[in-house]
């Protein structure tokens, strides 16, 4: 017996929509509880300020802004989508899923809806299964968001994260295409440096502790040793951008834009120059104005530069996500079309 499939199809980028908290927030306001200056941060990541969401900016309703803008760009409406994919590791529920919460928000609670953990890689393992969702016939149009509010998991006296982590929203809307307009997804995790980035107290922590509970232990924040992480992104992650090239059939000089996850821009620098990538390519550097916001961070990036630079409608770009597991994904798109 044989299992009848539908034929294999395309998938594109059809949207991009997000959302930026209103409060913006320069290093000034972060440096006195870290005894740190502007001038250090800046230096050492790039990052200028960023934007923390407010009570009434949480996870889901940053994510539902970012889809309505996305949904409107791609001349579709919520009935039109039949899956949603969002990433985020900043929603502090497991059941329901954020992601049922969103379509519930967005008005259509019968498409299908997941979330995804993996971190700042998220939203480039969500673009991996948006788009084979849709060339394998499963889904017709599949909304991938990456969303976070991580000033909610950032202690503001830790030296080694109060200045990075940040809050926002993205969305992409992936649909069917004529042609291959996503590249194959170059994926994986190096879980042996999982304690690079952690959450802690970690659940492990509560579990070991069952006597002492949130009280004692405290609220779980962002941990991380920033120099293991800065060598693995600098020393890995442009092999997996030249495999992603390669298997996409891509040259570095056909790109519009590089659009990695903005962690640190000399990282960024880093990957472009290992990669050489000439200078008729534009390159991302949101982290300057946003921070970083981990499974947020590349549609932010791909929508500011989409804004600054329109004539990338269209364009091929390299995007690359990594973080937290450690996880990385990678793939090569054709930027969304001017709306
Ligand atoms: C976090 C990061 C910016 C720290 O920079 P670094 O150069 O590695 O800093 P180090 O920890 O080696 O410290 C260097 C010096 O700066 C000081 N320093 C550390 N944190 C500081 C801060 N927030 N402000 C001012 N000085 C600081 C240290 O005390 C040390 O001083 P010393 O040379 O007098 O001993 C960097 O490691 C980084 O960006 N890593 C990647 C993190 C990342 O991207 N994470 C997310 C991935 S998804």
């Amino acid at each position: 017996m044989s299992i009848t499939v539908a034929p294999v199809g395309n998938s594109r980028i059809l949207s991009v929509g997000t959302y930026r908290p209103k409060r913006v927030v320069p290093n000034s306001e972060i440096v006195d509880r870290i005894d740190s200056t502007d001038e250090w941060i800046v230096q050492r990541t790039g990052i200028e300020s960023r934007r923390f969401a407010g009570d009434d900016e949480t996870v889901i309703s940053m994510a539902k802004a970012a889809c309505e803008i996305a949904l409107k760009r791609a001349k579709l409406t919520i009935a039109d989508i039949d899956t949603v994919i969002l990433s985020t590791i900043s929603y502090p529920f497991q059941a329901p899923s954020a992601a049922t919460e969103l379509i519930n928000e967005l008005g259509n609670p019968k498409a299908a809806a997941f979330d995804i953990s993996a971190a700042c890689a998220g939203f480039c393992y969500g673009v991996a299964m948006g788009s084979d969702l849709v060339r394998s016939g499963t889904s017709k149009n599949v909304l991938v968001i990456g969303v976070e509010k991580l000033s909610d998991y950032t202690d503001p006296d830790d030296r080694a994260t109060a200045f990075i982590f940040a809050d926002g929203a993205g969305a992409v809307v992936i649909g069917q295409s004529d042609q291959p307009r996503i590249g194959q997804t170059i994926w994986g995790s190096d879980a042996d440096s999982r304690d690079a980035i952690t959450l802690t107290p970690s659940f492990l922590d509560y579990k070991n502790n069952p006597d002492k509970g949130v009280g004692e232990l405290g609220w779980p924040n962002i941990s991380q040793q920033g120099q293991v992480v800065f060598r693995w992104a600098v020393y890995s992650m442009s092999k997996v951008g030249l495999k992603a090239l390669e298997v996409a059939g891509v040259s570095v000089d056909q790109l519009g834009a590089f659009i990695p996850h903005q962690a640190n821009v000399r990282i960024i620098e880093t990957m472009a120059k290992e990669m050489k990538i000439p200078d008729s390519v534009l390159i991302a550097d949101d982290i300057r104005t946003n921070g970083n916001t981990s499974a947020a961070s590349i549609p932010l990036a791909m929508d500011r530069i989409l804004e600054e630079h329109p004539e990338l409608h269209g364009k091929l770009a390299l995007l690359i996500g990594y973080g937290a597991g450690l996880v990385y994904a990678g793939q090569v798109v054709e930027l969304p079309p001017k709306p």
